[in-house]
């Protein structure tokens, strides 16, 4: 048996007897640790090496298992990234395929074939207009004039021309509609095309002198106009399916937008009927048949619809989500959840509709909202927005006023607009209010 003493520190002193009894299997190992102030004592045997060696081996065994585990997450995880990349690219090619197969030509089609109508049998039109009549080129075809003509021998020589390029491109449009029907989802659309598909038809038996006399029985087939509204929406909501990026926008409503989440259908069926067809007439004086037009502050749609079925084309935007979702239901509509000061569209617009929307916004936010919409229009493009003529909190709602000089000092002096148009009406909704509406171009 031997003893050795080392001095570990200057306050401590580790003694270790090492018994080894010859002939004996198992080795005995004492250890103590003597300190100044206490005596810290350990002592193993065998069985506590065996314990320490399997309490080292599960322990190994446990981080082996969760390297393991990590190793196969992070693995998956990976996996899983280039399954999501790739059906990304996927995703992209099939939406690029149906612009590039379908939307797009069909698009070009559209606009060939509507400039072409607007130069085609302006003398008929115009007399037709005298008389308050508009003219149906169906109509027209079909009915047999006092010379005995009917069909395209009815036109002059140059509208013969552009009838017939007319219907040159509707066969085209035809084809692409028959042989990448596959490339529409949706399915209101795919109606919208049955009947204008049938209307091309129709136009082309009238015009070859097939149906004398019919245009009574034919006259439900008549030009969808929603179809460019349809179309311009349908590709704008593939060319940001192709763009998006996946980050989520935080969804913070203040208190008026948060009434409209919460009071959507109310509203929508308090307004929805609202008769604004003088305000329209107003408004569609001043813009180009088919424009592009942006409904700001679009609430559930009213508006957009409208301008959808008069054959305009119509983003349409409005912070509240609910009041979204409605806009939406109508499938031939693209509105997104944004407020003024997010949107970002570029000069795509022919004229901005900001219906009661610009005045829940307060003296800052209007002045942010009105460069904004600035921004989205062409030159010479339009801008109407209504305000109200008084403040008021009706419900959880703000409605503001404005310093007249400073709104005025803005749009014309800033923004450099021209006003064209202001008058006053009562509420569709409460007769007691007034709205100020203006119209302004920019120059
Ligand atoms: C009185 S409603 C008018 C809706 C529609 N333009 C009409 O004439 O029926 C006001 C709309 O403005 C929207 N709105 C309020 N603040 C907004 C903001 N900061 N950005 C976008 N829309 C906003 C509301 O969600 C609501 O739908």
């Amino acid at each position: 048996m031997s003893t050795e003493q080392s001095s570990a520190s200057n306050e401590e002193t580790i003694n270790c007897v090492v018994g080894a009894i010859s002939g004996r299997d198992n080795a005995q190992i004492t250890c103590s640790i003597e300190s100044p102030s206490s005596e810290i004592f350990g002592s193993f045997t065998s069985d506590h090496l065996a314990s320490s060696a399997s309490f080292l081996t599960i322990f190994l065994a446990l981080v082996t298992t969760l390297y393991t585990i990590w190793r196969y997450r992070r693995d998956s995880e990976s996996q899983q990234m280039q399954i999501q990349t790739e059906k990304n690219k996927l995703h992209k090619l099939d939406q690029l395929q149906k612009i590039e197969k379908f939307y797009g030509p069909f698009n070009a089609l559209r606009e060939e074939s509507f400039i072409l109508y607007q130069h085609f049998a302006l003398e008929e039109k115009a007399r037709l207009k005298e008389d308050g009549k508009s003219f149906r080129t169906l109509t027209y075809l079909t009915e047999i004039d006092e010379s005995g003509f009917v069909g395209i021998e009815k036109l002059a020589p140059q509208d013969q021309s552009i009838l017939k390029n007319i219907l040159q491109i509707s066969d085209k449009s035809l084809e692409l509609i028959e042989s990448h029907g596959g490339y529409i989802d949706n399915s209101a659309l795919h109606t919208l095309l049955g009947k204008l598909a049938a209307h091309f038809r129709i136009i082309k038996l009238a015009a070859d002198g097939e149906l004398e006399g019919l245009s009574e029985t034919l006259k439900d087939i008549v030009f969808p106009r929603e179809i460019d509204g349809a179309i311009d929406n349908e590709i704008a909501k593939i060319e940001n399916s192709i763009n998006q990026n996946n980050t989520q926008k935080k969804y913070c409503p203040n208190e008026t937008v948060k009434f409209y989440d919460e009071n959507s259908h109310q509203y929508a069926l308090k307004t929805k009927k609202a008769d604004m067809s003088a305000v329209y007439g107003i408004f569609t004086s001043y813009i180009p048949k088919g424009a592009k037009i942006l409904d700001a502050g679009c609430g559930v749609g009213r508006d957009t619809k409208y301008f959808i079925e008069s054959g305009y084309k119509v983003r349409s935007f409005d912070a509240s989500k609910t009041m979204v979702e409605i806009c939406n239901e109508y499938p031939f509509a693209y509105c997104e959840r944004l407020t003024f000061s997010e949107i970002e569209f570029g000069p795509i617009f022919d004229a901005v509709w900001a219906s009661a929307s610009l005045l829940h916004l307060n003296s800052n936010e209007i002045e942010t909202a009105l460069s904004k919409l600035w921004q989205c229009l062409k030159t010479n493009g339009y801008l109407y927005f209504s305000l109200k003529e008084t403040y008021s909190e009706i419900d959880s709602r703000k409605y503001f006023v404005h310093e007249e000089d400073k709104l005025t000092t803005l749009l014309l002096n800033v923004l450099e607009m021209r006003l064209v148009k202001y008058w006053e009406t009562p509420s569709s909704i409460n007769k007691e209010d007034r709205f100020k509406n203006y119209i302004y171009k920019k120059v």
